[in-house]
């Protein structure tokens, strides 16, 4: 299959009418995205992306309107993070309405929904007139895309269409919060800190990994984020053993940026969630074999950004 670049919303929408899938920038990492009623849609992306099929999708809307197409009914908590966070990097999980096919939620009772910001993604649902089902655009197991030069390295060949954007301003995926029991439960740390959400909602608390329950978020348990070197986080310099095709990235320079085949200071936590998953690819492709990445600490973004390190470095 040719896959088509396009800059036109209207055009991707398009393909979206007729049964194809296309990736479109968000404000947080690239999707891949499927109209949510169309079972045979659904399956391609699981197809092009080879991504295990119990794991479901998020399903972004152009308006706040678009929610009730989704969910049962919109609970106390999810009201008050959608007044909140709605357009923006918030993923709320409500009860699905039976008009949802079970593919798009991997046969959960539950749908995952966002209202992305980016100004492209919201002329495209625009365009579409359903929401769009839509992981991030990767092949599974490796970094979300942040560039559609990203999409393209792992999608060529495999979707009709991506719509291009610029680089997508977050660099990390939404954060993705239960809201079908009376405490809102953060299944994946993103881009709206738990700060941010302790803020709307006081009794908001962060998953247990420990739970016997099998995982809420049934993504989580899956490899994520690896690029082909290894991921070695450091919190001091000295922990830099060797500099032999080792990359760096962190806050601060650590050690001799000379020693480093690629080697990037991000000066703030926010910039540093910005650049990594571009720069882990970056590394691939410059065939490194280690890449350090200085620790941060676990609040604000801070806390998603370790997340997404320790995922990589498993
Ligand atoms: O920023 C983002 O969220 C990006 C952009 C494209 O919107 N999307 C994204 O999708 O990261 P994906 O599929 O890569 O991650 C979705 C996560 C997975 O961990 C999935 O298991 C979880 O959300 N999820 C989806 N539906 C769920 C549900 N009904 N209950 C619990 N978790 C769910
Ligand atoms: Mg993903």
């Amino acid at each position: 299959m040719r896959t088509l670049l396009t800059r036109s919303p209207q055009t991707a929408a398009k393909y979206i009418l007729q049964g194809d899938i296309v990736a479109f920038p968000t404000e947080t990492v690239y999707g891949l995205g499927a109209n949510v009623f169309d079972e045979n849609a659904l399956r391609k992306i699981f197809i092009a992306k080879k991504r295990p099929i119990d794991n479901p999708f998020i399903a972004h809307v152009h308006n706040v309107g678009d929610i009730e197409l989704l969910a049962k009914r919109i609970t106390p908590s999810a009201e008050k993070f959608i007044a909140h966070f709605f357009p923006g990097p918030l993923t709320v999980v409500l009860p699905k309405n039976d008009s949802v096919p079970m593919i798009a939620t991997a046969g959960l009772p539950t749908i995952a929904i966002r209202m992305p910001h980016h100004p492209i993604a919201q002329a495209l649902l625009r365009d579409c007139g359903v929401p769009l089902a839509a992981p991030s655009a990767n092949l599974s197991g490796k970094p979300s895309p942040t560039t559609w030069q990203n999409v393209l390295a792992d999608m060529d060949g495999r979707i009709s269409c991506i719509l291009k954007g610029g680089q997508t301003r977050v660099g990390l995926e939404s954060t993705v919060v239960d809201c079908t029991s009376k405490v809102p439960v953060v299944l994946r740390t993103g881009a709206i800190t738990l700060e941010q959400l302790l803020r709307i909602v006081p009794s908001t608390r962060l998953s247990g990994r420990k739970s016997k329950e099998q995982p809420k978020s049934p993504g989580m348990k899956y490899r994520h984020y690896s690029p082909q070197a290894r991921v070695t986080i450091v919190s001091q310099p000295a922990e830099i053993k060797s500099t032999a095709r080792a990359a760096y990235i962190g806050i601060r320079s650590f050690g001799r940026s000379n020693d480093f085949l690629l080697h990037r200071v991000c000066g703030t936590p926010k910039e540093y969630a910005h650049a990594l998953f571009a720069f882990l690819r970056e590394c691939d492709e410059a065939k490194i074999s280690v890449i350090y990445c200085q620790s941060v600490e676990a609040r604000g973004i801070g806390l998603a950004l370790m997340d997404r390190l320790q995922r990589a470095s498993h």
